[in-house]
């Protein structure tokens, strides 16, 4: 990493997407796009594409492990990950998800772990679910000089709390609380905001209020960024289908034709060809 005449950080000759960077997007009203990816594929697929934001969620656990929750992701599970997308990654910034459990207690067992997951990862930013309840964990790490991305609304560690992945704060109660939880993250030095499966008008409120941008899923068009995981907007998960889902192209479909291909293909023989062979 290098640095150019503005002061901005370069990697192969490219700006590197910055905490300073998104934060620039949104006083010049440039929306912030971001994406999941797990590994280094796919990251450097869509970091050559030109993706703002990568973020390495622990939805890896469902998209990538089959399991129904987020919460049986380990720290050493996230590493891994993280690092398979740090080494495709070069102008995108990376945010990884601390994992259910590794932040939730003692704020000095949280900033151990955050710093573990940045020095093996070498990623750019950490992501943590909660306001208030985890506020001393998500200090002493920005104490330590980790950027941190916050995540309120639908948090998907606290499923079994909810007992549902409908919509939250519809009602004005734990919508007061996501305002005051907002400004208190930001408050405290948060980089930005993930707000997931809230109303839009909500969503637009806590967006005009904050300084630092907001990036919504399933939480409308006023918020200053947007994210999805990568392998539902490809279309590669066919039985999942929520409201706020674009899908942008169909590679369950376009896969299973191009196996069936291959299949017929070595069963005739057809492949390797002459031409295919030494
Ligand atoms: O883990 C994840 O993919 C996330 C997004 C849904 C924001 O946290």
């Amino acid at each position: 990493m290098s640095e150019d005449k503005k002061g901005y950080l370069t990697t192969a000759n490219q700006k590197k997407v910055t905490t300073y960077r998104l934060r620039e997007m949104k006083q010049q009203g440039e929306k912030i796009s971001m994406l999941t990816a797990y590994d280094y594929s796919m990251a450097s697929v869509i970091d050559q594409a030109g993706i703002d934001v990568i973020l390495v969620g622990d939805s890896a656990s469902n998209v990538m492990a089959g399991n129904t929750t987020t919460l049986p992701m380990t720290v050493e599970q996230m590493i891994y990950h993280g690092k398979s997308v740090m080494n495709a990654v070069k102008r995108a910034m990376v945010v990884v998800d601390m994992p259910f459990g590794s932040y939730q207690g003692d704020p000095y067992e949280a900033v151990g772990n955050a710093v573990k997951i940045m020095k093996e990862t070498q990623a750019d930013c950490l992501k943590l679910e909660g306001g208030k309840e985890i506020l001393e964990s998500i200090k002493a790490i920005l104490n330590a000089g980790i950027p941190v991305m916050g995540h309120l609304g639908l948090m998907p560690q606290s499923i079994n709390k909810y007992g549902t992945y409908a919509v939250r704060a519809k009602e004005e109660e734990e919508a007061a609380k996501l305002m005051e939880d907002a400004r208190l993250l930001q408050e405290i030095g948060c980089c930005s905001i993930v707000l997931e499966k809230i109303p839009a008008g909500l969503a637009g409120e806590v967006t005009a209020e904050l300084t630092i941008p907001t990036i919504g899923i399933g939480a409308g068009a006023q918020v200053d960024g947007q994210v999805l995981v990568m392998h539902d907007m490809l279309g590669l998960n066919k039985g999942f289908s929520p409201r706020f889902l674009r899908r942008y192209a169909n590679l369950f479909d376009e896969i299973t034709t191009a196996v069936q291909q291959y299949i017929s293909d070595v069963k005739s023989t057809d492949f390797p060809s002459v031409e295919e062979s030494y």
